[in-house]
């Protein structure tokens, strides 16, 4: 990369899991290494843009020139990504946002009550990527971790959040995705009234992160 290429440009980018707490000790969370996104972070750093990494729980170092926000549910996710975008920016969505958490959280560890089952009620957190694509006018990418139908689930994902691009991932390989150090990902994005699409890797992380930069890029500016 060239460290001109994004200059002057900001990019936004959400990685990793939300976990939604249960009560002090206990939580519900997706899973996601967060790899992708960090990738991504790195790469349009290094290519010149001011990165902005709003990130849930994972076991990464914060990438050289990145300014991280750690943040831990979908709601504080959500906070800090309306305190981070404007109209200019690139939003990358490359969070594992779930999407339920506990109606309430118990104040303190909950004990077990003899041999019943429990259950806890869920409640519907907030699309993120569906806010930034309605709201903040900033150019949105998603991503759809799918284990079937992955191309025609991604396009309708892409209709539904209004957003110009997405980019499926197939997590029911294990070669690639969660946890790995590869991906391949089959991008697809609006131009004009045509839905484009074009594969990427499979390949290391950082390679992927780069083809995705230079895509975004050129889609943007078209
Ligand atoms: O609807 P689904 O979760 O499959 O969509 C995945 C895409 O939407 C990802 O880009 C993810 O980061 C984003 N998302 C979000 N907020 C949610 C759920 C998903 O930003 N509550």
């Amino acid at each position: 990369f060239h460290p001109k290429t994004l200059k002057g440009q900001h990019w936004v980018i959400t990685a990793g899991p939300t976990v939604e707490a249960i009560d002090p000790v206990r939580y519900l969370a997706n899973r996601s290494s967060g790899k992708m996104g960090y990738a991504i972070a790195e790469m349009a750093a290094r290519a010149g843009a001011k990165v902005t990494l709003i990130s849930g729980p994972v076991c990464l170092a914060a990438p050289f020139g990145v300014n991280r926000i750690s943040v831990e549910s979908a709601e504080t996710m959500l906070n800090a990504v309306q305190k981070s975008i404007t109209k200019d920016s690139v939003f990358v969505s490359c969070a594992a946002v779930a999407d339920y958490r506990p109606q309430e959280v118990a104040d303190e560890k909950m004990k077990k009550s003899g041999d019943d089952g429990l259950v806890i009620e869920l409640t519907q957190n907030p699309d993120i990527l569906k806010w930034a694509a309605q709201e903040s006018g900033a150019f949105c990418v998603g991503f759809a971790a799918e284990t079937q139908n992955v191309s025609e689930y991604a396009k309708a994902k892409m209709e539904r959040k209004g957003i110009t691009m997405i980019c499926a991932n197939d997590v029911s390989r294990c070669d690639i995705g969660f946890s790995c150090d590869d991906n391949e990902l089959q991008v697809f994005y609006r131009d004009n009234d045509h839905v484009k699409t074009q594969g990427i890797g499979p390949a290391n992380k950082a390679l992927v992160a780069e083809e995705l930069i230079q895509l975004i890029n050129k889609v943007r500016q078209s």
